[in-house]
């Protein structure tokens, strides 16, 4: 926790080896989860290291997480530490906005991954897994991460940008898409503007993609029938004054929600994959609980993906060890207090989910896969910011209803009809640490044979135990203040059964006695309210 009281005056202690000019680039660049595992080995939760001229400091651990995540937007600014992302999103869109132009434009954002668009997606998403998988046959290998990739692109990009990019612009927009992605090399986070091939490629591709976005609005703008995509939402949403995005902002806001429903899904679908085939436990658990809620033939639908605890705890262990953001940073735009140190102004403050996950006394034998952790009995995450995969408090990734959604409906799917085997040895698939969104190591082989082993009889009688044991549980009780109410929606994030907030922000609560199996999920929607506007309170 952060002590004001005793005016802190220490200033962090700082890394040895700090190289002329560069600092410790070398090292960090090498392999940051390394460096920053060593770091806190070395310093504990708070210690400087030097990116070239600029001084950071990483926090670890809850109590490190809690200061970075709580701080407000004027004392750790956002903005100033994702300069990187000003060529690809745009100037003056969301990053680079002055403070009330940015939120508004993150309001603008919020329906876009409602639940009412969810409904949508999910059939989208299903659609595309079917389409993806329709020629694989009885076996064969496959590099999994390729073909995630591909399909994330096209489950994400059939989602929000709509049927013009899917269909008619698709080898293209996966070029441009490419370029963009290219152009966020750790370099770009120093020197955004540098003149390297990568980053011009980055520029012209930026230039193209909103020539084809200006295009499909005017073309839009001709049609009588309305699209229900997320580009259209765009389209339609106005600023407080009544104005219109401009095609330069709604491009900028495309790429963003693209760039977080998509990258980081297609390496923790890989992931998954890969930890349930070297943990054939954990595996066997997983595809028993698909098989008994679909059988061979039932139908993955968005209702039907709403709980899934074995596979939920699944993600969650997936999204502990490889978490595809390894670090997030902000830039100290007013002193810091944490305990006794004081982090000055001009510094970069940063936190790394990945080692945070990985401190032994929060998750003991913390290397380990073991979804479990995660279970009503041990809530090894019970300490807050202990488990932050999606960021926390207000800044909390907004996508992660959206990314959730995706990896149940991929695999529900995809472990249903085909058993995953690893081709090459368990331990030889590691994380690759060269982009900023880690990924496992290409090529990532595995082998997939058809499934002719799901007993759906028997599957049914236990679907309907299930069923009757949930139908008998107690209930607890949901109160929300609606003066605190701001529409966040992070409540339906967590909880969408009892939480549903519409397009105007209003929330209505769907049930104010739920089931007790839903009180977990409620529990982190009173927690991850930003305005604690949630009360739980058990029976
Ligand atoms: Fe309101 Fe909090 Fe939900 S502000 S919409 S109760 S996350």
């Amino acid at each position: 926790m952060t002590s004001k009281q005793n005016s802190p005056q220490k200033a962090p202690p700082k890394m040895p080896g700090a190289k002329p000019i560069i600092g410790h680039m070398f090292d960090f660049g090498k392999n940051p989860f390394d460096y920053m595992m060593r770091l806190r080995a070395k310093l504990g939760e708070i210690g400087e290291f030097r990116m070239f001229h600029q001084e950071m400091v990483l926090l670890t651990g809850p109590e490190g997480n809690e200061a970075f995540f709580r701080a407000p937007d004027a004392q750790l600014d956002q903005n100033e530490a994702y300069k990187v992302m000003t060529p690809i999103f745009g100037k003056g869109v969301v990053f680079d906005a002055p403070p009330h132009i940015k939120d508004q434009q993150l309001k603008m954002l919020m329906p876009v991954l409602r639940d009412k668009p969810m409904r949508t997606y999910s059939k989208v998403i299903v659609q595309e897994v079917e389409e993806a998988v329709k020629d694989w046959g009885e076996s064969g290998e496959v590099d999994l991460l390729d073909f995630m990739k591909q399909l994330t692109i096209y489950t994400s990009s059939h989602c929000l940008l709509g049927d013009e990019f899917r269909y008619e612009l698709n080898e293209e927009f996966a070029e441009l898409y490419h370029a963009l992605e290219k152009g966020m090399a750790p370099i770009a986070f120093i020197f955004p503007n540098l003149p390297l091939p990568v980053l011009r490629r980055r520029d012209k591709a930026r230039v193209r993609l909103q020539e084809l976005v200006t295009g499909i609005i005017e073309k839009r703008a001709k049609k009588t029938e309305k699209s229900d995509d997320a580009f259209q939402m765009l389209i339609d949403t106005r600023y407080d004054d009544g104005s219109a995005l401009s095609p330069h902002e709604i491009t900028g806001m495309l790429i963003g929600t693209l760039f977080a429903g998509h990258h980081t899904t297609a390496g923790t679908a890989t992931w998954i994959a890969l930890e349930l085939a070297r943990n054939p436990e954990s595996y066997e658990q997983v595809l028993k609980e698909f098989d008994t809620l679909y059988g061979e033939n039932g139908d993955v639908t968005f209702e039907s993906l709403r709980t899934i605890p074995v596979f939920e705890r699944v993600i969650k262990e997936v999204l502990r060890l490889h978490p595809p953001l390894i670090f997030l940073i902000r830039k100290v735009a007013k002193d810091l207090p944490f305990k006794d140190y004081l982090i000055k102004a001009g510094k970069y403050v940063c936190v790394s989910p990945r080692v945070s996950h990985r401190i032994p006394e929060i998750f003991p034998n913390p290397d380990k896969f073991d979804p479990d952790r995660f279970t009503e009995e041990r809530q090894e995450d019970a300490t807050p910011f202990s488990w932050v995969a999606f960021g926390g408090g207000r800044h909390k990734c907004s996508g992660n209803a959206f990314a959730t959604l995706q990896l149940k409906a991929i695999h529900a799917i995809l472990l249903r009809r085909y058993k995953f085997e690893l081709v090459n040895p368990a331990d030889s698939y590691v994380d690759n640490y060269k982009e900023m969104v880690v990924q496992p190591n290409s090529p990532c082989m595995v082998r997939y044979t058809r499934r002719t082993d799901i007993d759906a009889e028997k599957n049914k009688a236990k679907k309907s135990s299930t069923k009757n044991q949930t139908d008998t549980a107690n209930s607890f009780k949901v109160e929300v203040d609606m003066d605190f109410c701001q529409g966040h929606a992070n409540c339906m994030a967590e909880a969408p059964e009892i939480f549903q907030v519409d397009d105007q922000g209003k929330l209505t609560v769907q049930q104010d006695t739920p089931d007790n199996a839903l009180l977990k999920k409620a529990q982190r929607a009173a927690k991850y309210c930003p305005t604690s506007a949630i009360k739980i309170i058990q029976k």
